[in-house]
């Protein structure tokens, strides 16, 4: 029975000296001429399989075709490894070579730069690094399942096509079918958009947070976990322009419950890939970050700091610390403010709450003060903000304002949840690369997806 390179070094001793039939492609050839040596990877595991070929069974002619990069099906006995490095290997009696890679295969032994893999996105994930990082990303998008549903939450889906801007930002993708040389227009000169597929502006959605608080007052407890359109021009090795959002809300949980939650849901997923993706983990930690596994556990080991934005602000001005962007109150941090308190101040992860309203968006909960509203961002080592989320503005009349204030229009369908029923509510996002991102030590948020979308980058 074939089985996958994973559960062939996992059985290990109880398989020596049966039979296995393994598929995989060829990492390394390497040997003389009585005997080759193949390593064999299969991607269910950072480990290869050791295939030894004797010559006296197979031609040295045959043995040439299996170049770094091709693909082969091998039958054989397993046997204890007379060489250091792998406890088992395979004795091989048949070969069939499905593809063979010829010597342009662009993957060689020699390291790649993360630059160069991103060019040949169809390859990447055949080398260690990516795999690695595949690995522990499914593992951390069960993790979040998982933990949701081990919770009673309901799983609620919102849609990608919308036409409100949840965040206000201004950073959407518009979605139309209109001709873009031949638009019609309204006498005003502006797009009529009555003509267009939906009969009104649409775009990809950049949270879906909105949509879901009617999912939580109603089920009470869900989640949303689906792609998210941002066209901010970002270059930053800390956003895409597509990633994957996992946004809780919870009726009748206060800012408190919401923090509570956030810390347990983190400190679950980062332990979850511990737990489950040790191997992958110590090898990014062996070959690109050597503080990473002690990260992760201090991580899950230690309370986050809590802490109000305006002590906060007072911490970066009695810094003595020359930021490039200037601090004050009112001002929304940058990432070197939100990193030096979490690495040089407090040496932690930090929930910093209740920013002032302007720098927030519309549909926060605002503070008995008029000035602050109960937002809270968890901020992480390496990574900045890795978590946003808030209490909920549940009273119906000073929601209304708020969206009158800022200029929000088609927002009935939101205020019925205030009108009728209403109750304090909370929620959160979290950006699924950013945790990714956390967990594998990369530096590049664009090494953690497989397709990475941002300024002028759309390949495949
Ligand atoms: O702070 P943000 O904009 O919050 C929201 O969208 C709320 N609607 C969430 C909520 O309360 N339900 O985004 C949430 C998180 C950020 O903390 C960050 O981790 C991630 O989403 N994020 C990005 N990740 C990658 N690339 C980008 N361009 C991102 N923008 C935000
Ligand atoms: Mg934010």
């Amino acid at each position: 029975m074939r089985k996958t390179i994973k559960e062939i070094l996992k059985e290990g001793d109880s398989l020596t000296g049966k039979k296995i039939d393994v598929k995989g492609w060829v990492r390394t050839r390497r040997g003389n001429k009585n005997v080759q040596f193949v390593a064999l990877n299969d991607g269910s595991t950072i480990h290869n399989l050791q295939i030894v070929f004797d010559l006296t069974k197979f031609p040295e002619d045959e043995l040439k075709n299996i170049t770094t990069g091709s693909s082969i099906h091998v039958k054989g006995d397993l046997v204890a490894s007379q060489g250091a490095g792998q406890s088992v290997e395979v004795l091989a009696d048949e070969l069939e070579i499905y593809g063979t890679a010829p010597a342009d295969y662009p993957l060689q032994k020699k390291g790649h730069t993360m630059e160069f893999l991103r060019e040949k996105a169809h390859l990447r994930p055949r080398t260690n690094t990516f795999g690695a990082i595949l690995r522990i990303r499914h593992a951390l998008a069960y993790a979040v399942h998982k933990f949701f549903n081990d919770k009673g939450f309901n799983y609620f889906h919102t849609p990608l096509i919308t036409a409100s801007d949840c965040e206000g930002a201004g950073a959407q993708f518009q979605v139309t079918t209109l001709p873009l040389q031949d638009l019609p227009k309204n006498e005003d000169g502006s797009v009529d958009y009555s003509k267009d597929f939906f009969g009104k502006m649409a775009s990809l959605t950049v949270s879906g947070q909105l949509e879901g608080e009617l999912g939580a007052t109603a089920l009470g407890l869900i989640y949303t976990f689906g792609p998210t359109f941002r066209a901010e021009n970002s270059n930053t090795p800390r956003h895409l322009s597509e990633f994957w959002m996992i946004e809780p809300e919870m009726a009748f949980y206060e800012i408190e419950d919401n923090m509570d939650l956030a810390e347990e849901f983190i400190k679950y997923c980062v332990s979850y890939a511990l737990e489950h993706c040790y191997d992958d983990i110590k090898f990014l930690n062996d070959h690109f970050d050597k503080d990473l596994i002690e990260r992760l556990n201090f991580v899950v080991n230690n309370d986050f700091v809590r802490l109000g934005y305006t002590e906060g602000i007072k911490i970066l001005e009695e810094s003595g610390k020359n930021f490039e962007f200037p601090v004050y109150w009112g001002v929304d941090l940058a990432s070197e403010h939100e990193r030096y308190l979490v690495e040089e101040h407090f040496k932690k992860p930090v929930i910093l709450t209740d920013y002032p309203k302007e720098i927030k968006a519309f549909y926060m909960k605002l503070n008995d003060d008029g000035k602050t509203v109960r937002a809270m961002d968890v901020l992480f080592p390496k990574i900045g903000e890795i978590i946003g989320g808030s209490q909920r503005e549940e009273d119906y009349e000073k929601l209304q304002n708020r969206i009158k204030e800022m200029g929000l229009e088609g927002m009935d369908w939101y205020l019925d949840t205030r009108k009728y029923g209403t109750v304090p509510h909370s929620g959160f996002g979290l950006g699924f690369e950013r945790l990714v991102l956390f967990v594998t030590g990369m530096q590049n948020i664009r090494d953690v997806i497989p397709f990475p979308r941002y300024p002028k980058a759309c390949e495949y």
